[in-house]
């Protein structure tokens, strides 16, 4: 009898396909709360190509959700964190989302940082009217999925801003070209919304070339693109492409700046790109040079915990989870309904990245920063208010 049980939950573990790991949880992945429990869902992506999104997430929640409780928790209950790892795959997203709220039933959900993840997931925790908070998923329609969807970062509307105001009037440029991962809603947008703005401002896009995230040879796409003469070339992909495209780029003598948003932040980025990566720039949520108090003591205490510099997505994984608690502290009984009416009423948390104020649309309105690739430090050269 034993035996069937033990095959039986490894077979769900198996079907499910989405690794368990967790601090706190021990046992076949279907825990629930005790009375004096809480139980918080995180869906990020542990391994893959993106795993220093997951990671560094995971890392900033735990250390938050570690401080809350150490403090008495919330309302005297403890709050257990269950992550489960999607491997940087929708479907794992969405598999995840359903096991976290269906069969562990938590009351709210953390995560994704990749836009296509967050809206793969999302529909899952809005039919279930379970609050979800996306760390980092800078897309619009993330939040549009409906009422119980937020995020505590800005949206690439206005990233895309940044990076053309950038280009235009710090660099100078006045031609530019694309390099977008198709398979990407993030890229795809972003590069989108740099587009409009750029044109805006008079500049005029000379080549717009796609790639589909995996993808290891750049070389046709940057061969056309140095062809057509820009002044900068806008890469808005993730590390482990865009590192490889710096790379390639320099190989084939391209030499103007690259350019990206939040998807560069990444301690691998130098890794994979090496020396080809530095002296460019992307956008960013927050920058560890920073003198705010809270910035300092956030990167002060991660360090001493982690041993590391806590990149963008550490510090917005962190604000996620404290928003989140406060939230849930400010409700009568923790029902997801009151805590999804709190989060939206957040005003002026001071966030390690930023004032944070959720407005209507559920997202939060904040100041982007520009940051210089120099080896593993990113130089800080502007912030861009929104
Ligand atoms: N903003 C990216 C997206 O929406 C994710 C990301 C955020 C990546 C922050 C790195 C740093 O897909």
């Amino acid at each position: 009898m034993k035996h069937i049980i033990l095959t039986a939950v490894l077979a769900l573990a198996v079907t499910s396909g989405c690794t368990r790991k967790s601090d706190t949880a021990a046992g076949g992945g279907t825990e629930k709360a005790s009375a004096n429990e809480i139980l918080v869902g995180e869906y990020g992506s542990l391994t893959g190509s993106e795993a220093t999104f997951g990671i560094s997430t995971s890392n900033g929640i735990k250390m938050a959700l570690d401080e809350v409780n150490k403090a008495g928790g919330v309302k005297g209950k403890q709050i257990k964190l269950i992550t489960l790892d999607n491997q940087g795959k929708s479907e794992e997203a969405a598999a995840a989302v359903t096991r976290l709220i269906t069969q562990n039933g938590v009351t709210a959900v953390l995560g994704e940082v990749a836009s296509s993840r967050s809206m793969a997931a999302a529909p899952i925790a809005q039919q279930n009217k379970i609050p979800m908070i996306s760390p980092s998923s800078t897309n619009p329609k993330v939040t549009e999925v409906g009422d119980y969807i937020f995020r505590v970062c800005f949206i690439d509307p206005f990233q895309g801003t940044v990076m053309a105001k950038f280009a235009s009037e710090n660099l100078k440029a006045k031609k530019v070209a694309i390099l977008r991962d198709v398979k990407s809603d993030y890229s795809v947008g972003l590069a989108d919304f740099f587009i409009k703005k750029f044109k805006d401002l008079g500049g005029e896009i000379v080549s717009d070339q796609s790639y589909q995230s995996g993808e290891m040879d750049f070389k046709a796409q940057l061969t056309q693109i140095k062809a057509a003469k820009p002044d900068a070339v806008f890469v808005p992909g993730y590390y482990t492409e865009v590192g490889l495209i710096a790379r390639q780029a320099r190989q084939l003598g391209l030499t103007v700046p690259l350019m990206g948003g939040d998807g560069w932040d990444s301690s691998k980025l130098f890794e994979i790109g090496g020396t080809a990566i530095n002296g460019n720039y992307f956008s960013n949520h927050y920058t560890t040079e920073s003198t705010e108090p809270v910035v300092v003591e956030f990167i002060k205490k991660y360090k001493e915990r982690y041993g590391d510099t806590p990149d963008g997505l550490a510090a917005l994984g962190y604000d996620s989870a404290k928003v989140l608690v406060e939230a849930m502290a400010r409700t009568a009984d923790l029902k997801p309904s009151q805590i999804r009416d709190e989060i939206a009423k957040t005003k002026d948390f001071n966030g390690v990245t930023g004032k944070i104020t959720i407005d209507a649309q559920r997202n939060a309105v904040k100041p982007a920063v520009i940051v210089k690739v120099d080896g593993n430090i990113n130089r800080f050269v502007t912030t861009i208010a929104p």
